[in-house]
């Protein structure tokens, strides 16, 4: 019998945002979200897998090739699979205006290395950070994990310690079907040894125009893929909330803030806030949240 303490243990929900397609904004919406997220009162750790760093520049102060620990030490550190004080230590809190309440750990410019050192060195390297993750859930409201653009260890490791992912798919370009099918093989071949409970929210529609036909046509699509995908689970399908087109994204990128912060009725800002707002009445987020600040 499971004592009181475990039963009401309240553990963050952990969202993967995954694509190989750079450019389609996982990292847009991982930061965002998390500002989001945060604003509504949740303490919020966002876990960047990219070794390009983007979601680590955006938020933190630091250029992350300064930390003399990041994300890699949570694949390569065999102490962290079993210390959560370790796992602590990693977390970095120095952020920019906006993500008040994020923790973030940051990535590495070295971290495509870690294909070939997990490979050799690990008995279940696709299982790492789900090991190190685990240890630090009871810590935040809710982890935002964003993923590399490619489908390699990095992509499956998140895959493996999530409770639930996000595609992003930017109608705005040239969008490729196969690439969505391969990317729902890789998380399906994945995620059946390794996490079989992992719940797909469904596809977010990025840089979306709901009155330009080219991309009512790919959003078509995309929904009729996503309904071939959904399997007897129920799960997935087309995220209810898109996000627009709108050059403030890159605007805040560049001056390291969410987009709330430089343009508050943005209609971008306001996607994010409906997207944070659906996601934590669907995950039931338990933490009490304040109201969020107008
Ligand atoms: N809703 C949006 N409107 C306009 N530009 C966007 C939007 N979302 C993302 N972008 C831009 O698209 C580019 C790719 O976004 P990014 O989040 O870095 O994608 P990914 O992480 O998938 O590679 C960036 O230059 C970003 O500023
Ligand atoms: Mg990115």
């Amino acid at each position: 019998m499971p004592n009181k303490q475990e039963e009401t243990q309240y553990l963050a929900p952990i969202i993967a945002c995954a694509n190989h397609k750079g450019g389609v904004a996982k990292t847009t919406t991982v930061v965002n979200l998390a500002a989001e997220f945060s604003r509504k009162g949740c303490s919020v750790l966002v876990v960047d897998l990219d070794p390009q760093g983007n979601a680590s520049s955006h938020i933190g102060k630091i250029d992350p090739n300064m930390y003399e620990k990041n994300a890699m030490n949570l694949f390569c550190d065999r102490n962290t699979r079993l210390d959560k004080r370790l796992v602590a230590e990693l977390i970095q809190t120095d952020v920019n205006p906006g993500f008040e309440n994020v923790s973030y750990i940051p990535s590495s410019e070295d971290m495509d290395s870690i294909t070939e050192t997990l490979r050799t060195k690990s008995n279940r390297p696709v299982e790492e950070l789900k090991a190190r993750l685990q240890l630090i859930r009871d810590v935040f409201d809710i982890i935002l994990i964003d993923c590399p653009p490619s489908l390699n260890l990095l992509t499956g490791n998140a895959i493996s310690a999530a409770t639930h992912y996000i595609i992003p798919v930017d109608t705005s370009t040239d969008y490729s079907r196969s690439g969505l099918l391969r990317l729902a093989n890789f998380i399906e071949y994945t995620s059946t040894d390794t996490n079989p409970d992992l719940m797909y929210l469904g596809a977010l529609l990025t840089r979306h125009s709901a009155s330009i036909n080219a991309q009512k046509a790919v959003a078509f699509e995309v929904s009729s893929i996503e309904e071939n995908m959904r399997g007897s689970t129920g799960n997935g399908g087309v995220l209810p909330v898109y996000i627009h087109n709108s050059s403030k994204v890159g605007e805040a990128s560049i001056l390291r803030v969410p987009v709330r912060k430089i343009a508050r009725s943005n209609k971008v800002a306001e996607d994010y806030k409906n997207l944070a707002h659906f996601l934590m009445e669907k995950l039931a987020l338990q933490k009490s949240m304040i109201d969020e600040v107008a």
